[in-house]
């Protein structure tokens, strides 16, 4: 990458930024495609590289629980379309890792040669790597808006539980209008008011639909794990 290119960052609770690109399962125009279900666009940076093959079998193994909860996936790296294929092909004809075998990784790779994705989305990070995307992924709501987003550099492996955990707070946040303490899994307490909302006073909360505060900016409530699953997952 030159130097003193810029870089556009975009950023949450902003639309994402549109862009059409060719893949390993046909052309896609992004966000408009995915309109009505969360994507969860990623980038990795090379393809025939043992930390994203270990991510793309996790991934893959996983897709269809991303699928109940509604949320599709894409990735992207630098590489071409035949590279991605010929890898993709290595993976569910030779790989076999940690219980994973014939994968077949069914969601669209972007290839992205010219880069031009990977600049719009702040995907490239020349301290680190200046001819491959870091690990960034991007969490695209139904509406096309960027809900959450999180980086990882070259050499650590993304874990796709947090994914899905935060993809599920995020859902569960919309749903019941709160918002998810640290290290949430449904069945926990979760936060009213959501954070960033005005406080409401300890009085008027407790006594309330299993309200318990901690103090006057901090108080819970109840939601049990198959209220919040029955919701998200059918959604
Ligand atoms: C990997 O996926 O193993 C990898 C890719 C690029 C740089 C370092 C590691």
């Amino acid at each position: 990458m030159e130097e003193n290119q810029v870089i556009s960052m975009p950023r949450i609770g902003e639309n994402a930024p549109e862009f059409k690109a060719v893949t390993t399962q046909g052309n896609i125009n992004f966000p408009s495609d995915y309109k009505g279900s969360w994507a969860i666009l990623f980038s990795h940076p090379a393809d025939f590289t043992p930390v994203c093959t270990s991510e793309f079998m996790t991934f893959a193994s996983l897709e269809t629980k991303f699928a109940e909860a509604n949320c599709k996936l894409v990735g992207l790296s630098v590489d071409g379309l035949y590279s991605h294929i010929a890898w993709l092909r290595t993976i569910k004809e030779k790989i076999e890792y940690k219980g994973m075998k014939d994968v077949e990784v069914k969601f669209p790779l972007i290839e992205d040669i010219t880069m031009e994705v990977a600049k719009k989305y702040g995907m490239m990070m020349p301290g680190e790597s200046s001819t491959k995307a870091v690990r960034a992924v991007f969490f695209v709501d139904p509406k096309g808006i960027i809900r959450a987003i999180i980086y990882y550099p070259l050499s650590l492996g993304r874990n796709f539980d947090e994914l899905y955990r935060a993809l599920i707070a995020m859902q569960t946040a919309d749903a019941f209008s709160v918002a998810t303490p640290a290290d949430w899994r449904p069945g926990d307490d979760v936060i009213v008011p959501p954070a960033g909302s005005c406080g409401v006073a300890k009085d008027r909360m407790e006594g309330k639909e299993d309200i318990k505060c901690y103090d006057w900016f901090f108080c819970t409530k109840k939601i049990d794990k198959d209220t919040v699953l029955n919701t998200v997952l059918k959604k």
